[in-house]
């Protein structure tokens, strides 16, 4: 691996032929976390793959202060593959920050009061949907929650069957990414042919949606943003920039929303503390609950980057062409930042959060973290003090809930019966 003098940080041998492929595809979580536990905070995981676990490096990583690293080349290859190259998150450079700096609008504080509001009228409309004492699993409905929420915000009213058309695509996606033994785009599959006609019919209800003469510029969403751009934007740029926003948009914030539910329904004390604060969305526990749900299950649980210079890390040199992974899972799990780190302790952001800024980054960081933060964390808010309020959660058989590494960290077997509680 070095091109230059130096030791090679430690790490698992593999087998001979596919290296430690194999081990990482059947179990993501449980790998990354050994390789940490046995090799320590730089790990050498293949020929051109490197594990940084501390803080330091992780910020090292994701700040990048002398431009030392990009986006992972096979990443966006990968993605451009499943399409939407143009979008601002597959770009790089100088293009992608003239496309950052365009969609930052929709961002907005003041915006973001209007998507509240909306996210409140929506938990009202699912929660009249719910029948007293029905049985429910979690996850599909906070995602129907969060999607309603997210297209309206970037799309306007009328999203309908693009969010539905969404929803679709981005399972796909998640069960092609979940799937240990990949096959190549091309082959035939049935995995691959749900991706490709699910991400066809996303790409007509998109077009039809941008085509539409009401959905005009001036309008308070991406979709009018982008429409109005002056210089005129290629209608497949907006495209590209519409699909991607509403994939991440919306699975990571049902995702969290999920793992919530779970999480305070199996710890009585911290949902008893949650309701004394009545359903206020500022209340300072629910933002400790909130943290400490995405410290536990982050639902962007691993991403990496490229080295495009030398690097050192962690005092190893590390040679261009190097693909970076850093963690959520495994850096927010270590005990060196967290007492008793696998307790869900939500008191323990009360009194200050970890003490490195980088052991904690659900959202990433520097210039390429998560755009969306800020409307993720405003709505997760909003709808968690708005259901609680309304409906008591009781978690059917929650010993058998387990984490599925897909794209994201998806919740499975989160089930609940629903009650209702009295208005006021
Ligand atoms: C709980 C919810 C969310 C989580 C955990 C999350 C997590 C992340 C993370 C970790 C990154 C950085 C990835 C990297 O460094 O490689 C990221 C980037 C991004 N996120 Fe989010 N996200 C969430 C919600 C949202 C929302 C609501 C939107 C928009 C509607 C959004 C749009 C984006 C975009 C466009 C990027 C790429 C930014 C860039 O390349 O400059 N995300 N997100």
């Amino acid at each position: 691996m070095a091109d230059r003098p130096g030791p090679r940080p430690p790490g698992p041998r593999g087998d001979r032929w596919s290296g430690n492929f194999a081990d990482y595809a059947v179990d993501p979580l449980g790998f990354l976390s050994r390789c940490a536990a046995e090799f320590g905070d730089v790990v050498l995981l293949g020929e051109h793959n490197v594990l940084v676990v501390h803080p330091d490096e992780v910020e090292r990583i994701l700040v990048d202060r002398d431009r030392s690293v990009v986006k992972d080349r096979p990443n966006l290859r990968r993605r451009a593959h499943t399409g939407f190259p143009r979008a601002m998150m597959n770009s790089e450079g100088g293009d992608w920050l003239r496309k950052r700096r365009r969609l930052q609008p929709v961002f907005r504080p003041e915006r973001l009061a209007a998507l509240a509001a909306g996210a409140e009228a929506e938990v009202d409309r699912t929660v009249a949907g719910w029948r007293d004492g029905e049985l429910l699993d979690i996850h599909p409905e906070m995602a129907r929650l969060a999607l309603t929420v997210a297209s309206t915000h970037l799309l306007g009213a009328s999203a309908g069957e693009a969010a539905e058309s969404v929803q679709r695509a981005v399972e796909a996606i998640m069960r092609l990414t979940a799937t240990p033994m990949r096959l190549p785009a091309w082959f035939p599959s049935p995995v691959n042919l749900a991706l490709r006609r699910s991400l066809a019919e996303l790409d007509r209800n998109l077009d039809a949606i941008i085509a539409r003469p009401s959905a005009g510029p001036g309008h308070d969403t991406v979709l009018g943003l982008l429409k109005g751009a002056d210089p005129p934007l290629d209608p497949a740029e907006i495209h590209d920039e519409l699909a991607t926003l509403l994939m991440s948009g919306y699975e990571t914030t049902a995702e969290a929303l999920t793992w919530l539910w779970y999480l305070v329904g199996t710890h009585p004390g911290v949902d008893r503390r949650l309701s004394a604060e009545a359903g206020d969305p500022a209340g300072a526990y629910l933002d400790a609950v909130v943290k400490e749900v995405m410290r536990l299950y982050p639902p962007a649980w691993v991403t990496s980057r490229e080295t495009a210079a030398p690097v050192e890390l962690g005092g190893y040199p590390v040679p261009a062409g190097t693909t970076v992974t850093v963690s959520q899972w495994v850096t927010h799990r270590d005990e060196r930042w967290y007492a008793a780190p696998l307790v869900f302790d939500p008191a323990r952001w009360l009194d200050g959060g970890p003490p490195h800024r980088y052991a904690y980054f659900p959202f990433g960081g520097g210039p390429r973290g998560c755009i969306g933060a800020s409307m993720a964390l405003r709505e997760i808010a909003v709808i968690t003090a708005a259901l609680r309020s309304r409906v008591r959660f009781e978690l059917v058989e929650p010993d058998g809930v387990r984490p599925r590494p897909a794209l994201t960290l998806q919740p499975r077997g989160v089930r609940a019966v629903v009650r209702k509680l009295p208005a006021g």
